[in-house]
């Protein structure tokens, strides 16, 4: 565990930032450039232990990828990446990686065994392991968690309905099904990000969407990636509420991916009365990207309901702090994935009643009631490990005289590396490690 870092409040935030590339889009590029024929190249790689977990696991399968700066270069393998690699897949803490990499390999020769640090072990993976079953993958669990052992099998094309709503596994279906025979179709309770619907079709790949149906033929060839990716709107939310809930601030983060299906926290806070914008759009590489800007502001009270979370969910834990200084009451609902995440969010945001703020859990969700004037009271906060009860909590320092202390500041480099110091350089009083 790293030394830990205190936030206390202070003067305005102000200035003008990018973020670290998309998290979430990075892993599709890495995967898809190690099927693809030649060799691709990934500007703007964000370079957090997640994906860096992901550039690990394309290595390990024989995709050879030099990384240097923010650039990687990926000489891929085509459908046959991996054939006959009998090999150790070390996903870190990253669920997205373990998740997508289990289809990725499903199809392919060869023994992989998947596995990762105690947050991921906790992590539920039957959910990716039955629908590949159902394609003819043979896939072992470690009582439905990791260690997943997937032995490689000739897989048929499916026609599947997901029960929950995940990104990870629809991801983890299309790319088993790119190396099965026949079509694939997977069917959404509800629209989740389609980063890698649309980085295919980029690929030139032939993806159809019928509503929250997709479909894909297996057999069709992957041209190379030339790409930027976007900044991560995950990343830049941090920064928007901490402009929003401190006086007088403004901080605008440019070439952000707008992607309606991963700015639903902007829209709840633009209900919420909060100034903030998104605008400047341009397409790049068939991802939309803008400008957010973030002004210091009064809120209100929102609700959020099941239909909302999936386009907010990484999200839920840096608006539970925002909540703490809306007027009145903020309820989310339909939120019971929070609790399988990196930790148990809904359990880890309890720590802000130790800050004075009035939050309830539920089993699926929370209720916070919150007060614009509130000086949160001082404490140290477990973090668990896990990157965005990191940076929400250092967020929430930001309106505590005495500071909020978090215990493991450097778990935030999983998708955000130089979070701390870049608060600071925007203004924070933040003590601790560079
Ligand atoms: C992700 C999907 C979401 C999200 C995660 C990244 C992705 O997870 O919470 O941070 O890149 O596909 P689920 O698929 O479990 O909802």
């Amino acid at each position: 565990m790293s030394a830990p870092a205190r936030v206390r409040s202070g003067g305005a935030l102000a200035g003008t930032t990018p973020v670290p590339g998309d998290k979430s889009i990075a892993h599709r590029a890495l995967l898809l450039s190690a099927l693809a024929n030649g060799v691709s190249t990934v500007r703007g790689f964000p370079g957090g232990a997640d994906v860096r977990a992901t550039l690990g696991a394309i290595r390990a399968l024989g995709a050879p990828a030099d990384w240097q700066g923010d650039v990687v270069r990926i000489d891929g393998r085509g459908l046959a990446l991996g054939d006959g690699v009998d090999t150790a897949i070390d996903c870190g803490n990253s669920g997205t990686t373990m998740r997508l990499a289990t289809g990725l390999v499903a199809a392919i020769a060869g023994r992989r065994t998947l596995d990762g640090d105690g947050s991921l072990r906790r992590r539920p993976m039957e959910r990716v392991a039955v629908p590949l079953r159902a394609m003819g993958a043979r896939i072992e669990t470690t009582g439905g968690r990791a260690p997943v052992v997937v032995d490689g099998a000739r897989l048929r094309g499916t026609d599947w309905t997901m029960g929950v709503a995940s990104a990870q596994v629809k991801s983890a279906l299309l790319l088993a099904a790119l190396r099965a025979d026949g079509p694939t179709t997977v069917t959404e309770p509800l629209a989740t990000r389609d980063h890698s619907e649309r980085m295919l079709r980029h690929m030139g790949v032939a993806v159809t969407t019928d509503g929250t149906r997709i479909g894909v033929r297996g057999g069709q060839p992957l041209a190379p990636l030339d790409v930027t990716l976007p900044g991560d709107p995950s990343s830049a939310a941090f920064l928007a509420v901490a402009a929003l809930l401190v006086p007088g601030s403004e901080i605008r983060i440019g070439g952000v991916g707008t992607n309606p299906l991963r700015t639903g926290l902007f829209a709840i806070l633009a209900r919420m009365g909060a100034s903030i914008t998104v605008g400047g759009e341009r397409d790049v590489a068939g991802e939309p990207v803008g400008e957010i800007v973030a002004r210091h502001g009064t809120l209100h009270g929102t609700e959020i309901g099941p239909d909302e979370v999936p386009g907010a969910i990484d999200e839920l834990p840096i608006l539970a702090v925002a909540a703490a200084f809306a007027e009145g009451e903020t309820r989310v609902t339909g939120a019971a994935e929070l609790r399988v995440k990196e930790s148990d969010r809904i359990a880890s945001l309890e720590q802000l009643r130790t800050l004075g703020v009035d939050f309830e859990p539920t089993p699926d969700g929370f209720v916070v009631r919150g007060r614009p004037d509130a000086r949160l009271a001082g404490g140290t906060i477990a973090a668990h490990g896990d990157h965005r009860i990191a940076m929400a909590f250092a967020v929430a320092g930001l309106r505590s005289p005495d500071g909020v202390t978090i215990d493991d500041p450097a778990c935030a480099d999983v998708s955000f590396p130089g979070f701390f110091p870049l608060l600071a350089r925007l203004g924070a009083r933040v003590d601790g490690p560079a």
